[in-house]
């Protein structure tokens, strides 16, 4: 029996014996940015498993982000920087599957914002390069790209973000490389976790559920739990998801109906909620790319089939997140004073997308 059809199988199907033999030999999966919300997600997921060995990749392993994934089972903690090529060279060496996500964040500066596509291509590059080296070697079988979901509409995608183009760039890089048949694209929507960020106004209250979409466009979302879900799934079958790529969402709502939503959930708490959007001339001058998006979000709009994903979820038996479970969570850890897990792992300055 090959690596992908034992890890395929179910445990339940497995005897003990096999069960023996593969917790001796667990594929080692590397995940690029494990400290990110979506690279916790994956790690979580992929740790529960007990099927696969989890190399974490983190620029900073002490960092408290890291110490949180160490106390994670089948977890252990790689130092790798996407911008330094001979990092990942090591952090890759001799792995069974790859998740590879990239960053356009660069860090906030006064007239450029914080998001930069050349410094996401950058990553990109030496991300592929060096899954192209270890693919011809042999030993990687399996390569999951976290992209960003396309257009519903194409005909109306230009202008696109920089952190998007600059994902949908990476994209073909893979194909021009030859790994298409050794990947898996997913491609993920705006995070619900985006609603509670850091950023003045960006922040669910009582009395307002903040958004940076206008009130009556439709706006696909997800958990960013979801996120590892998926890829836990993608990996568990790959002989379904080899050659694939996926839009991913949980929900596709305008702003008045989460507001209308969040005040259903609050109760007495939030006896009327108002959806509040972050103005475009204030999102464009704080952080041009995201308004940008927000736009585009209006005009093209996230493409994912949420009735093909719904059916999908069925199949593989993956519990998507509704955005009325992660807010009544949110509600119970507010009770508490305590944060959603996968959420602010980093002070952010703006949401990502
Ligand atoms: N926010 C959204 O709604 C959304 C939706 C879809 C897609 N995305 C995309 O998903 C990606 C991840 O976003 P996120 O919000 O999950 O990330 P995040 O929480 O902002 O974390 C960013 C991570 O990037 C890592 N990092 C930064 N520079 C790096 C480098 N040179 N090499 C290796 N790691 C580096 C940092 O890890 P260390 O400091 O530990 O190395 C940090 O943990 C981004 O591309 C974003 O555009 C976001």
């Amino acid at each position: 029996m090959d690596f992908s059809s034992q890890i395929a199988l179910s445990k339940r199907d497995l005897d003990s014996h096999e069960i023996h033999k593969l917790k001796r030999s667990k594929p080692v999966i590397a995940v690029t940015m494990a400290t990110s919300r979506q690279g916790y997600s994956v790690v979580k997921h992929l740790s529960e498993n007990n099927c696969f060995q989890i190399r974490a990749i983190t620029r900073s392993p002490f960092s408290k982000r890291a110490e949180l994934l160490a106390k994670l089972p089948n977890v252990e903690i790689v130092k790798g920087d996407l911008l330094q090529r001979e990092s990942l060279e090591k952090c890759f060496s001799g792995v069974y599957g790859i998740f590879g996500n990239t960053t356009p964040t660069k860090g906030w500066m006064l007239g450029r914002g914080s998001m930069v596509r050349d410094y996401e291509l950058e990553q990109g590059r030496n991300l592929v390069d060096v899954v192209k080296e270890i693919a011809d070697l042999g030993t990687l079988k399996h390569f999951v790209f976290s992209s960003v979901c396309k257009p519903k509409d194409p005909l109306k995608s230009q202008p696109a973000p920089g952190h998007f183009t600059s994902k949908w760039s990476i994209e073909e890089y893979i194909l021009i490389n030859g790994l298409n048949e050794l990947s898996t694209i997913l491609r993920p929507v705006s995070y619900f976790e985006n609603f509670d960020s850091d950023l003045p106004g960006v922040q669910i209250s009582n009395s307002i559920f903040p958004g940076v979409v206008d009130k009556d466009k439709l706006w696909q979302t997800i958990a960013v739990d979801d996120v590892g879900l998926w890829t836990k799934a993608v990996f568990e079958n790959p002989q379904k998801f080899l050659g694939e790529a996926l839009n991913i969402a949980g929900e596709e709502m305008t702003g008045k109906d989460m507001a209308a939503l969040w005040q259903k959930i609050n109760g007495k708490e939030s006896p009327s909620v108002r959806y509040s959007m972050v103005p475009r001339q204030l999102m464009n001058f704080i952080e041009h790319d995201i308004a940008l998006m927000a736009s585009w979000i209006e005009r093209a709009g996230y493409g994912a089939d949420l009735k093909a994903l719904r059916a999908l979820a069925d199949e593989l038996e993956i519990t998507m997140t509704p955005l009325s479970c992660w807010l009544r969570e949110k509600t119970s850890t507010r009770n508490t004073q305590k944060r959603l897990p996968g959420i602010n792992l980093q002070r952010r300055l703006v949401p990502a997308s």
